[in-house]
């Protein structure tokens, strides 16, 4: 397959980044072979052009699909590189929070740094015998599989936990132990299982400190076998310890400490039991107060100090004993803390009496004096001779801090051997499973001794971990019959033999250490000469002399070369260890008592049982050579790795591999850097390597047939399975090196399956949009036509919502309006009103105002004009005075002027004696003039007074009259007044006859109650009638159905007998007229007959008489007109002849016929008649029946009226005999009694015979009532209302009478007339009852 396959548009690939170690991109462009470069699309989507490199012109790594990131196990990843490896991990880690991540055999597991909450005793269940793939990775899984094979395989298994400080291999490995104890459970009662995971705070007290990278390091190797038996639960365990960081004793970095259990006795100092160990704060001892860390967060050091010493009773060692180890720990304290001062600059001193020398010396037992002596000096001993040198400050300080490692390193071993025989059991162990927990591949920025021996134990380990795998691998190709050279794989036997072999690097330096004077130069250089040429894996970093580099399988590690001499000696002042030795003190004579004996200080310690089994023998020869000279560490280390290897090797490995994430302990936070460090260092990018250099993938043919069916097409399916996939498979990878056909297995390469996942995606990706198309089509259109519906719907709703609201509005806005019509209307009427009554009081006022000035224009002008007037009339008063002062002055003048003129006239005439005379005669008429005068007047005088007398007489007697009227009227008045007082009498009367209205009211009522209980029982007796009445119109309507039926029945039968009759008639009138049809016939016949001879006897008399026709010659312009006329005529002759003939013959026949029809006729009236007869019959049977029913109904009422009768006789009689007896008894109360002295008596008997004739008098009445019962409640109604009508009208009189008394006469024939209609009311309701 090529490369331009897999590197095409979209493809997504991996290129190294400085930060992220790996970065995801997207090829942007088709890759074709011979491109030198990429184009990259990044995923913060910048551009990229990748330069190949055209030497090797390697294309970056392939993304894996994306189906895959996320997997529990990183070999199932089709690319298997780094990359992918790393990306799953970080997807696991982050994403998912997915801690435990399978590698092929090995668990990766990330630290989380965070408590989780998968390892309770509910999962250990769950995990608890599943198979391992079954799960989700876990250590349980792992410990699951080691417990299962062990059983299975009856083979020793071991767990080996690697990884960085701090990665989570203590944890782990503690996880595993619980597993099993937990799984197992112990054989006795021992609680055997309790003491294994005891032992860890013990061993975690002595061997645990905190560092910069873990606050619970592990500061040794562990190996811990836990012992099973026969049935596989727990009988035991044993413990290996490795490589003790005894240098932590005396020297601790910044922020580091000590070994936990100084710190949990400083922190329990104040306890009485402790009292003599003379310790006081941690702070106040070198050996603690170094890292100026004391404390760790979270831990209470004096609580964990109890949890020791909890485990250590558990563990059997007593209370004795742990206070022996305590005063040694202490000791070690105060060692720590005694100060040897410089003397010269060759030699040193400790003060005398020093405090903490005495302390020590009386907490070891050992005496003052030679442990001071021997602090500052030293024996040297020549073949000749011995002599004492004193020793430099710096020289004794260390012999001092190398006695105190040495002390700890003893009592260390002592615990563990003590833990070993705590844990040990008499019961045969059938079988182990070890748990190693061992640092891992470490590199610093100075890399010493330590770390040498730590790669070196890795280097031995992967080395294990390799060939476990690669036997894996060469099995399973073995077991498929594969050629199995076709793997190639790392083997870093090179690397160890540089390290370890003869005249390697452990060698030339137990060599060197065997020098008198070497040095850690000359080592270098040694190893330079020896290596730099020969080894490739060795290396020598140009800028120093004194450090080289060695090619580890992990990474290249520059180890610098100081202190490796040293450290490796590890040697303690001999003196010192006497003087320790001669100790009273009995546990520190224990610890030394073995010197000798322990092959190393931190080996495996000799004499546990149950590992017999392993006959792992340290190579004699150079154990002999060892044996020599005092062993070196390294060589012991060696040794015990050899042990281990051996071990290992011997049992089923189980690998977990700790990572961890970050440096800052931050939970769930993934440094890619950090990772792929330690990836690397741990060997599980090895792994991959293997796998990837071989053939990762592997399917069963079964399983790549159902997988890529899809890739096949019909014809390629074979019945032989293996037979098609091989066809299909040839045909889908050209490159026949891609793949291999086991016997169960097709065998891919690194990347096949991704490719053959490609074919595959492709395919479905096809037929999936193909089905994706139609069923988003098919949705679509679903969602469409809902949503148009559902659209249609909501216009239709928001249509109509609207249409309401519009509607609404409208109504809301008619109604509005209408209120605004009317309230405008309410307002300008009101206001119009206003308007109007202010425009009518202003227009009042106004008028008034008009009227008033008018009034006052008036009345001025009137009084203008009276004034006016008067003033006129003054005026002219005044003038006409004037004037007729004037007039009358002229008048007086010339009156005057001519009486002067008279006057002189008369004095002229009267001069004159004739004027006398006249004058006198005036006066005589004058006179008698008057005198008449007189006596007129008084004839007048005289007649007045005559009528004046004549008047008072008449005057005088009209008084008179006057007078006697007023009398007259003045009596009439009394008389009104007695009269009223009349009145009020009356109206009492009228009282008591009301009273007396309502009492014969009450009786009408109980005689209206009598004649309604009468009324019911009549009634009853009616329905009774009616009943009986009901029953014989039933009959009769029985009789009348029965009549109708015979009637129906007989006109039927009369119908039929007529039908039957006409028909008889009918036939026989048809037989009649078909004998008269065939007279007739004859007739015609004789007729033709009588033709024919006239015809003869006319041609006959023709020919007698032949000038006859001539005599009609006239006519012979008309001849053939007259010729018919005379054929006609002769014609109508004969037939009248021949008429007359047949007649002649047949008239008998026709008369006959004739009568026959009207007899039929006859006999058919005669018929109907009889109908009609019995019609009639049936009529008045009929009506002879309704009347008899009638007649039976009135006598039935007749009876029933007779029977009445009947009954008011009886009781007449009754009653007459009731009388009757009534009599005689008075007449016996008369006679027999004679009792005159019981009136009571002839009360009663008064009172009943009153009683009787009223009853008499009442049922009278009560007769007329039920003759008139009907009309009688009308009549009630009437008189009732009547009444009432009347007593209102009795109120008006009385109240008119009491307003008006005037009115009494009136009054008067009121009441009369009021009393008459009462009393002939009451007469007749009296008569009505
Ligand atoms: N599985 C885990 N779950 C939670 N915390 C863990 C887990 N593994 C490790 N740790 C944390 O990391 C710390 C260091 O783990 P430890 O096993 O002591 O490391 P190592 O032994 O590799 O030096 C522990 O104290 C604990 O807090
Ligand atoms: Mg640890």
């Amino acid at each position: 397959m090529a490369a331009s396959e897999l590197y095409t548009k979209a493809a997504r690939v991996w290129i190294p980044d400085a930060e992220d170690v790996w970065k995801s991109a997207e090829l942007i462009k088709d890759y074709k072979n011979g491109d030198a470069s990429l184009q990259l699309l990044l995923e913060d989507g910048t551009n990229l052009e990748l330069k190949l490199d055209p030497k090797t012109n390697n294309l970056p790594y392939l993304r894996n699909p994306d189906i895959l990131v996320g997997e529990n196990d990183l070999t199932a990843l089709s690319y298997l590189h780094e990359p992918a490896v790393l990306h799953n991990l970080k997807v696991r880690f982050t994403d998912s929070k997915l801690i435990y991540t399978y590698c092929g055999i090995v668990l990766v597991a990330i630290n989380p740094y965070e408590s989780l909450p998968i390892y309770g005793s509910d999962i250990i269940n769950a995990y608890s015998g599943q198979n391992m793939g079954d799960m989700d990775p876990h250590i349980f899984a792992v410990a699951e599989e080691a417990y299962k094979q062990m059983a299975r395989d009856e083979r020793n298994q071991s767990i080996i936990v690697s990884g960085e400080s701090g990665a989570g291999k203590t944890v782990s490995a503690k996880y595993a132990m619980r597993y099993f104890a937990t799984v197992s459970g112990s054989a006795s009662d021992a609680n055997i299982e309790e003491k294994v995971l005891a032992s860890n705070p013990i061993m975690e007290a002595i061997g645990n400190a905190k560092t910069t990278r873990n606050d619970n390091s592990s500061r040794f190797g562990k190996y811990i076998e836990i012992g099973f038996d026969s049935r596989y639960r727990i009988i035991g365990a044993n413990m290996r310890t490795y490589l003790l960081e005894k240098s932590r004793v005396v020297f601790q970095a910044d922020e580091e400490r000590n070994y936990h259990i100084f710190y949990q006795l400083c922190a329990a100092a104040h306890l009485p039991e402790f009292k003599n160990l003379r310790l006081s704060s941690a702070n106040d001892f070198l050996y603690t107060r170094q890292g100026r860390s004391p404390v760790i967060d979270g831990v209470d050091d004096a609580k964990e100090l109890c949890t020791t010493r909890h485990a250590f009773t558990l563990l059997g060692i007593n209370e004795s004993s742990q206070v022996g180890l305590f005063q040694v720990l202490a000791a070690i304290l105060h060692l720590g803390n005694v100060e040897i001062k410089e003397r010269d600059s060759d030699s040193s001193l400790i003060p005398p009496n020093n405090r903490h020398l005495t302390a020590f010396c009386e907490l070891v037992g050992v005496a003052y004096q030679d442990m001071s002596q021997w602090l500052c000096h030293r024996k040297l001993k020549t073949a000749t001779e011995t002599y004492i040198k004193p020793l430099p400050r710096l020289q004794a300080t260390n012999a001092r801090d190398a006695l105190s490692k040495h002390v700890y390193a003893k009592l260390f071993n002592w615990i563990v051997e003590h833990v070993n025989k705590a844990l040990v059991t008499n019961v045969k162990q059938h079988s182990f499973i070890g748990v190693l927990d061992i640092y891992g591949f470490e590199t610093f920025e100075i890399n010493s001794f330590e770390q040498f021996c730590i790669n070196y134990a890795n280097e031995k380990l992967q080395q294990q971990f390799n060939m476990h795998v690669f036997k894996l691998e060469q099995e399973e190709y073995m077991r498929e019959q594969i050629p199995w050279t076709l793997i190639d794989f790392y083997d870093n036997q090179p690397c160890i033999n540089l390290i370890e072999a003869k005249m390697g690097v452990l060698d030339l330096l137990d060599e060197e250490c065997r020098m008198p004077k070497g040095s850690d130069d000359s080592w270098a250089q040694k190893l330079y000469n020896t290596h730099l040429k020969t080894c490739s894996l060795f290396e020598k970093p140009r800028m120093s002399n004194r450090a080289f580099i060695i090619q580890h399988f992990a990474d290249k590690v520059e180890y610098q070369c100081d202190g490796f001499l040293e450290k490796n000696k590890d040697t303690v002042n001999e003196e010192q260890i006497n003087v320790m030795k001669a100790s009273k003190f009995d546990l520190l004579v224990q610890l030394f008592h073995d010197e000798e004996k322990v092959t190393s200080p931190t080996g495996p310690v000799p004499g546990t049982g149950g590992r017999t089994r392993l006959s792992i023998k340290p190579d004699k020869s150079r154990d002999s050579s060892c044996k020599e000279h005092k062993k070196t560490v390294g060589c012991q280390f060696r040794n015990s790795l050899q042990m281990l290897m051996g071990t290992l090797n011997a049992t089923t490995p189980h690998y977990v591999r700790c990572i961890k994430p970050n440096d800052f302990k931050l939970a769930f936070s993934f440094d890619p850097k950090r990772a792929v460090q330690q990836l690397r260092a741990c060997g599980v990018l090895e792994t991959i390597r293997i796998s990837a250099a071989g053939f990762p993938s592997r399917w069963t043919y079964q399983e790549f047939f159902s997988r890529y069916r899809v890739l096949m097409k019909q014809k390629d399916v074979l019945p032989d399975m293996k037979l098609t996939c091989k066809n299909v498979l040839e045909k889908l990878v050209e490159d026949q090196d891609k793949y291999q056909f086991g016997k169960t297995k097709i065998f891919f390469r690194a990347g096949q399956v991704a490719y053959l996942e490609k074919l595959r995606a492709d395919k479905l990706r096809v037929a999936c949009i193909r089905i994706q198309k139609t069923i988003r089509c098919w949705l679509a259109r679903k969602k469409f036509l809902r949503k148009r519906g559902a659209a249609i719907t909501i216009q239709r709703f928001t249509r109509g919502y609207q249409a309401r609201c519009l509607a609404k509005f409208m109504r809301r806005t008619q109604a509005a309006t209408i209120i605004q019509k009317y309230q405008r209307m309410c307002v300008e009427k009101k206001r119009y009103q206003q308007k109007q009554a202010a425009a009518l009081a202003m227009q009042t006022i106004l008028r008034a105002y008009q009227a008033r000035q008018l009034y006052q224009t008036l009345l001025r002008e009137h009084k203008a004009v009276l004034i006016q007037k008067h003033i006129r009339g003054w005026l002219a008063r005044c003038w006409y005075k004037r004037c007729l002062e004037a007039i009358v002055y002229l008048q007086c003048c010339i009156r005057r002027m001519r009486a002067k003129r008279e006057l002189k006239k008369l004095k002229i005439e009267a001069r004159s004696v004739e004027h006398f005379k006249k004058l006198n005669k005036g006066m005589e008429n004058k006179i008698m003039q008057l005198q008449r005068k007189i006596d007129e007047q008084n004839k007048d005088h005289r007649l007045i007074s005559e009528k004046l007398v004549g008047l008072e007489s008449s005057y005088a007697t009209e008084t008179e009259r006057m007078r006697a009227e007023l009398s007259r009227l003045r009596g009439v008045e009394e008389d009104a007044r007695s009269r009223a007082n009349q009145v009020s009498s009356l109206l009492e009367e009228l009282e008591k006859l009301k009273k007396e209205l309502s009492v014969t009211q009450q009786e009408k009522k109980s005689i209206e109650d009598w004649a309604h209980t009468y009324r019911n029982q009549m009634e009853k007796v009616l329905s009774e009638l009616k009943d009986e009445n009901g029953s014989l119109k039933k009959e009769k309507d029985d009789l009348n159905r029965r009549i109708q039926e015979q009637s129906q029945q007989m006109t039927e039968k009369m119908a039929r007998a007529i039908a039957q009759e006409t028909h008889q008639l009918e036939t026989e009138l048809n037989e009649e007229r078909s004998r008269y049809q065939n007279l007739l016939s004859d007739h015609l016949h004789l007729e033709e007959k009588y033709d024919d001879l006239k015809e003869e006897m006319a041609r006959s008399s023709n020919m007698s008489k032949p000038g006859h026709r001539r005599t009609d010659s006239t006519h012979s312009s008309n001849e053939s007109e007259y010729t018919y006329n005379s054929e006609y005529a002769e014609l109508e002759e004969g037939s009248r002849a021949g008429e007359d003939m047949t007649r002649g013959i047949d008239t008998s026949l026709t008369l006959k016929l004739q009568k026959r029809v009207t007899e039929l006729e006859q006999e058919k009236q005669s018929l109907r008649n009889e109908l009609e007869n019995k019609e009639e019959q049936f009529q008045r049977a009929r009506a002879r029946d309704d009347a008899e029913f009638r007649k039976a109904r009135g006598a039935e009422l007749e009876y029933e009226s007779l029977k009445r009768q009947e009954l008011e006789s009886e009781n007449k009689k009754l009653r007459h005999d009731l009388s009757e007896m009534r009599r005689s008894l008075l007449a016996d109360a008369a006679t027999g009694a004679g009792a005159p002295g019981s009136p009571a008596y002839k009360v009663l008997l008064d009172q009943l015979n009153a009683s009787c004739e009223e009853l008499e008098v009442r049922k009278e009445e009560v007769l007329i009532l039920r003759s008139q019962l009907v009309s009688q409640k009308e009549a009630m109604h009437h008189k009732v209302r009547m009444v009432l009508h009347l007593l209102t009208f009795q109120g008006d009189v009385i109240n008119l009478i009491c307003a008006q008394p005037a009115f009494v006469l009136l009054t008067q024939q009121f009441v009369a007339k009021l009393h008459q209609k009462q009393t002939g009311s009451r007469n007749g309701l009296k008569c009505e009852a």
